[in-house]
């Protein structure tokens, strides 16, 4: 076994259940508000945007959430993904560390977030949805939610942050392909997107600001459309932990546990994949493995963000929820992770993080590159950048390692390919990309951007 590189499960190991870490996590999740009134949201406000059956899962405390056959069915397609030992980058640091690292670019779309667009189609297609809207950074949850709603014979809109539209244009002819229509916003198209545009005209878009447009489209179709989120919420989180489950098994093959397990962060959804197994076998089988979100210095939520109730979205107009945020009108650099530059986090793993069961270290452009080129030279796997976040921690993790003369096993989650960010590749090889650091003052005002939220009334503290 000591020189095998590839650890594969087979048909019958996808896993048959998700993993909710709700009912494992002893602070009991803060209420998610309604935008208008700041009262708990009810499950009517949520129908407008959601299928009933994504709203019991965003809810429930159950441990295990059975995955329908269905699903399971259209999962055979990539899962299990492979786990790989990252052996030609061991040798090229020349660390006592074992790096591994779960491979979630091979499904069809190029990355984790087939596991939930799939389950998120699914869910609509049998409540009775025949069109769906959502928001893209990067492209990939536009392409994956893009190629599901094909497969389910629904329609797609698809609100694509403007720079990403326009440096990934090749990310926008997939979605197309697969039969979505895609907007580059901010838009013209809904009174989110025009408000922004009459402010200013420039404007690049973020991610909040897309998801305000296609709420917005979902909230007065009448419930003609639902709108579909590739990250943050608690059902987008349960459906990525296929992910960590099966790294459990193939750890276990490898004959080894991790001392620490990696993931990138944008809204938290490929990080709490591969590390809320690994969480449960803390809490609850006395295992001791780190868990770390790495986010890119250019918008640090969990490392400088405040941990307060704010709006998922920047117009406002999706509920407000208790996370580490960065403000909602927060204009993140144009950083070539366009999948992470979301000014919040997923609550439950804020909440996490603010009990210190996660850790969270932030890095900075250049050195995503110069580990992602690093990587693709020693492994031949062409990362996103979003994913390269993690590879950047995973190569400090070893280096650190190897000045402390620690055999550490590294597990990190490679969320999804980079096939359509070779402008961004080229940029950098080019010497034409910049570290796009935050100054202090940029982030002074947090507080003030936030809504005043009646904290005695609703009875937190
Ligand atoms: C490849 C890839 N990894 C990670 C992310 C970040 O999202 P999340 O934190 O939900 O995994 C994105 C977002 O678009 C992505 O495309």
């Amino acid at each position: 076994m000591s020189d095998t590189v590839r650890f594969l499960l087979g048909e019958n190991d996808i896993p048959r259940f998700w993993y909710n870490v709700n009912a494992d996590n002893a602070v009991p999740p803060a209420p998610v508000l309604n935008p208008m009134t700041f009262e708990p949201v009810t499950p009517d406000f949520l129908s407008a945007l959601f299928p009933m059956p994504l709203i019991e899962q965003e809810i429930s405390t159950e441990r295990y959430i059975e995955i329908p056959e269905e699903v399971r069915e259209v999962y055979k397609l990539w899962r299990p993904t492979p786990l790989i030992r990252a052996r030609g980058l061991e040798k090229a640091l020349n660390t006592p560390a074992h790096i591994y690292y779960k491979y979630e670019g091979v499904s069809p779309s190029g990355s984790h977030k087939s596991n939930t667009a799939v389950a998120q189609a699914f869910y609509n297609k049998i409540s009775g949805t025949k069109a769906m809207t959502t928001e893209t950074g990067a492209g990939q949850w536009g392409s994956a939610l893009g190629m599901a709603c094909q497969m389910y014979g629904m329609a797609l809109e698809v609100y694509m942050v403007k720079t990403s539209y326009q440096q990934k244009p090749y990310r926008r002819f997939l979605m197309e392909t697969y039969g979505a229509q895609v907007f580059a916003s901010p838009t013209d198209l809904t009174e989110a997107g025009r408000k922004i545009l009459a402010a200013d005209p420039h404007c690049p878009g973020s991610l909040g600001i897309a998801i305000s447009e296609a709420v917005e489209v979902a909230a007065i179709s009448g419930g003609t459309k639902k709108y579909g989120l590739g990250s943050v919420l608690n059902h987008v989180l349960l459906h990525q932990t296929v992910i960590g489950e099966e790294a459990l098994k193939q750890m276990d093959m490898a004959g080894e546990y991790p001392d620490v397990v990696i993931g990138c962060v944008g809204g938290g959804s490929n990080f709490a994949g591969i590390a809320f197994p690994f969480l449960r076998e803390n809490l609850r089988n006395g295992q001791r493995t780190r868990l770390l979100a790495v986010e890119p210095s250019a918008t640090p939520s969990l490392t400088r963000g405040v941990y307060a109730f704010d709006y998922g979205d920047t117009a406002g107009m999706a509920p407000i929820v208790k996370m580490y945020t960065l403000g909602r009108d927060f204009m993140p650099p144009e950083i070539h992770a366009g999948g992470l530059r979301y000014h919040g986090m997923a609550p439950t793993l804020c909440s996490l993080y603010d009990q210190g069961l996660i850790e969270a270290v932030a890095v900075k452009q250049l050195d995503v590159f110069d580990a992602a080129v690093l990587f693709t030279r020693c492994e031949g796997v062409l990362p996103a950048p979003e994913s390269s976040h993690a590879i950047r921690a995973a190569i400090n993790e070893a280096l650190d390692a190897r000045e402390k003369g620690e055999k550490r096993v590294i597990l990190f989650n490679l969320s999804g390919h980079g096939h359509f960010d070779l402008s961004a590749y080229h940029a950098y090889l080019d010497g034409a990309l910049e570290n796009d650091d935050l100054p202090e003052d940029a982030l002074r005002d947090i507080p003030s951007h936030l809504p005043k939220i009646d904290l005695q009334k609703l009875g937190i503290q």
